[in-house]
């Protein structure tokens, strides 16, 4: 098969791209040749092109495929991980409460190893769950409920980027209503009592509900909808949902409308089991769904259920990106250049709590989203760069009084009360022009509500 390579599009000099190379000729007092700065050339794997928007992009694994030609192309194109299977119920703890994370610590290894984001899969879910389980109800059923997301979300803490808190509990059909199940049967709210279980377990994971057949508005996807609003309105801990997009030869016309109506509600939305089957349109749907994305300023990521085709459970469909002899597909290319249609920052990218200026020439700025409950709250903190690359950053934040950070990640805290500088750690102090960072701390009390400073070294 003849594919495109990603030079053969040659240099790509884009609106902002002129405008920093312009900016630079100025400062340089007019020189002859204006070079674009490689930040902005057009990336050559999935994971380099989200990146560039902010974004991510993944794939499902398993630990026994990390060898060979899979490990090969899931660490060059793939930015983000999720375990296909090593983290569901029947995997993680096969006897009630005997745990076993071998797989999934296999998973984050290799995911920290190789600079990778994880996305954890799943922690409650009517399928999948081990004998036991399927044999418990009531309140013996709600406890193992709770018990193993503390569990499994603990052991984890500080490592999943997202959590599916709850996979696939609404029917398929007209009646836009909960999927019956054995944990259905414990009471509607144990959706809920899963999401706050999991908030209280790992408080920088951000919690996702994920579901399939949602992939334009229709009445499962509204019944959804509706309890995420209802969710928010109530302060239930929810931060994203998740659209698996197990696609076949069509897509419906208003998939990205339907994204956006459930990012209006105020929580991320992520694409998380893409795969298309085989056929005239698979480049095509790929793409379009890579633009639905790319296109809503809260879809953070797009993570695809496999790397090559007979890795699929869909293998018959060869519905993946890389056939089975490791070769990217045309799907491949148009996800790619879709991809590298967006430069920078996404700049539709929401305002946070606090909102900064933009950056200008060099230094950082940072910006705080806050998830608050009585008495605690989440901080996450997002440290971008200005128009040069950073190699450190110390970002000051003012906490009000009888506030107290009881943990931080993805940084170093100079204190737990008060006046408190968080400065970067090893990974993840270097930033490229206008590119971004996060890192999190959680507290007792009410979170900061000033726009914190950033200083760059
Ligand atoms: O590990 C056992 C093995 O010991 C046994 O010999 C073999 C015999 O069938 O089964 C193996 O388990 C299989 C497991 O995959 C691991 O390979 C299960 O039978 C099989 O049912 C399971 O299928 C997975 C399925 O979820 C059910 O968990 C698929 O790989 C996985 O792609 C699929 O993923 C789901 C998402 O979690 C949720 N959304 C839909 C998606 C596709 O169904």
């Amino acid at each position: 098969m003849n594919h495109r390579s990603t030079d053969d599009r040659g240099p790509v000099i884009r609106p902002r791209t002129l405008l920093l190379a312009l900016a630079a000729g100025a400062a340089l007092v007019a020189p002859t040749v204006l070079v674009a700065p490689a930040a902005n050339a057009a990336a050559s794997t999935l994971g380099a092109a989200a990146a560039q928007s902010g974004r991510y992009f993944g794939a499902a694994t398993n630990s026994f495929m990390l060898n060979g030609q899979h490990a090969t192309i899931l660490n060059r194109e793939f930015n983000s991980i999720v375990a296909e299977n090593e983290m569901k119920w029947d995997a993680t703890e096969p006897q009630q409460n005997g745990f076993n994370f071998t797989g999934g610590d296999r998973l984050v290894a290799h995911a920290r190893a190789n600079g990778m984001s994880v996305r954890g899969h799943a922690l409650v879910w009517h399928a999948q769950q081990p004998g036991w389980a399927q044999n418990l109800s009531g309140t013996a059923l709600r406890n193992a409920m709770t018990n193993h997301i503390t569990r499994v979300a603990g052991h984890f803490r500080g490592q999943i980027h997202s959590w599916d808190v709850v996979n696939e509990a609404f029917a398929d059909g007209g009646g836009g209503g909960r999927r019956d199940s054995n944990l259905q049967r414990t009471g509607n709210d144990w959706i809920e009592v899963a999401f706050r279980t999991a908030r209280a377990a790992d408080p920088g994971a951000k919690l996702c509900y994920n579901d399939y057949n949602t992939d334009g508005v229709n009445a499962k996807s509204t019944g959804i909808y509706n309890m995420v609003r209802d969710f928010k309105s109530r302060g239930v801990p929810i931060d994203c949902v998740g659209f698996q997009s197990h696609l076949g030869t069509t897509l419906s016309s208003d998939y990205q409308a339907n994204l956006q109506r459930f990012a209006d509600l105020g929580v991320d939305v992520q694409i998380t089991e893409l795969d298309v089957a085989q056929g005239s349109n698979q480049a095509s749907i790929y793409e379009r769904v890579t633009r639905a994305c790319l296109a809503v300023a809260r879809c953070t990521g797009i993570t695809v259920w496999g790397v090559r085709d007979n890795d699929s459970w869909r293998r018959n469909e060869n519905p993946l990106l890389f056939d089975a002899n490791g070769n990217k597909k045309p799907a491949y290319q148009s996800v790619l250049n879709a991809l590298n249609s967006v430069s920078g920052p996404n700049p539709t990218t929401p305002p946070p709590t606090t909102t900064p200026p933009p950056p200008t020439g060099g230094g950082c700025t940072a910006s705080v989203s806050l998830n608050s409950w009585n008495g605690g709250f989440v901080a996450t903190v997002k440290v971008t760069a200005g128009n040069s690359a950073i190699r450190g950053w110390t970002v000051r934040v003012a906490l009000p009084g009888g506030t107290a950070i009881t943990g931080t990640w993805n940084a170093q805290a100079s204190g737990s009360s008060g006046t408190v500088n968080f400065a970067n750690v090893g990974y993840n102090g270097q930033v490229g022009a206008g590119g971004s960072t996060e890192f999190g701390f959680q507290g007792t009390g009410t979170g900061p509500s000033g726009t914190p400073t950033c200083t760059a070294s």
